[in-house]
């Protein structure tokens, strides 16, 4: 089966069910979340809870509510960081807080938060079910949460002190988690064993993590007339990827100086910017970020060896290529 449109065709089923759990009004207040949530995104995270549903043999139905609530999870969590980090432009169009300002952008982030809430509410599932799935989301929203706060953290200290293991566990709050839960609670709603379920979520943090600094590459190397956000935004934020963690730990000291103080700097010239993507080129580390992510994909796809049936691994498999293959 083609991975596209397997993709496509889970994404309509799970947006039927999101624009249900989105209020029709206020209009002044749900509108633009509706838009916002019609740009598309990849889909990735809910895609994952109904494959690895699919591949624990269960049924759609019963994973939907969970992969439903991690989506609009997931698009809270974006509002919210595009007004963290400034973003400009999300999935090609502007973000909220550009277009209706950041109170707005705020309360559109806490309507969503909100849904998530209203949608397994309204979803029947069993107390137990409730109980048990309601304790694995709300950890991994915790540990979203612990990581982005960990990354603002950075940001407002001027940190740049960092190990690659820093790194790893920022990242794999922030992005690793999410993905982790999205595969544990399919496996959960096919009602897997335990084992299965740990093989699915590490499955899912590996390729979290993989996803992550891909993305990280992307955003310095893609093809502008692909990408759907600002190339070299992340240097702009300064960013501390593990893409400027290896460039600034492969520079001498006063190169090192030089990049950080530049990197710090609330607005930074076009030639500055230029000036440490090719840093991160010439350093090789954007070539190590590379591989690191093609690794944790490998890593990911062992994992997958707790699935006994070879033949369900394959489309968790190639789901775990298309999210590092992407160009945007
Ligand atoms: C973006 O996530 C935020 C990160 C964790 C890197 P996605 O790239 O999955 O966003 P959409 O949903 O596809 O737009
Ligand atoms: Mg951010």
């Amino acid at each position: 089966m083609d991975v596209a449109d397997y993709i496509s065709g889970q994404s309509r089923k799970i947006e039927d069910r999101i624009y249900i759990s989105i209020p029709d009004e206020p209009e002044c207040i749900y509108r633009m979340l509706r838009e916002y949530i019609s740009r598309g995104g990849k889909r990735m995270r809910p895609v994952l809870t109904l494959a690895c549903s699919e591949a624990c043999g269960g049924r759609d139905e019963d994973a939907l509510p969970y992969a439903v609530a991690i989506e609009i999870f997931h698009n809270f969590t974006l509002i919210h960081d595009d007004i963290e980090d400034n973003s400009p432009l999300r999935r090609g169009k502007p973000t909220l807080h550009e277009k209706f300002g950041i109170p707005i952008a705020i309360n559109s982030g806490d309507a969503l938060y909100t849904a998530v809430w209203s949608s397994l509410v309204s979803s029947n599932l069993a107390p137990e079910k409730f109980q048990k799935a309601g304790k694995m989301l709300v950890n991994a929203f915790s540990s979203v949460v612990d990581g982005q706060g960990t990354e603002l953290e950075w940001y407002r200290s001027g940190t740049f002190e960092l190990t690659e293991e820093d790194y790893f566990r920022m990242a794999g709050g922030k992005t690793g988690s999410l993905i982790g839960v999205s595969c544990r609670i399919g496996g959960y709603a096919a009602q897997a064993p335990e084992e299965v379920q740990a093989g699915l979520q590490e499955f899912g943090e590996k390729i979290g993590l993989s996803f992550q600094i891909k993305d990280d590459v992307l955003n310095l190397t893609a093809d502008p007339s692909k990408y759907k956000k600002e190339i070299g935004e992340d240097i702009k934020e300064g960013k501390r990827s593990l893409i400027t963690l290896k460039m600034l730990s492969k520079l001498e000291e006063k190169e090192r100086a030089r990049a950080t103080e530049i990197l710090k700097k609330p607005e930074k010239s076009a030639e500055e910017i230029s000036e440490i993507i090719g840093l991160a080129e010439s350093t090789g580390a954007i070539d190590y970020a590379s591989s690191v992510s093609d690794k944790l994909v490998r890593e990911a796809k062992r994992s997958l060896d707790v699935v006994k049936d070879s033949s369900k691994r394959d489309i968790l498999e190639a789901l775990a290529d298309y999210v590092v293959q992407r160009e945007k």
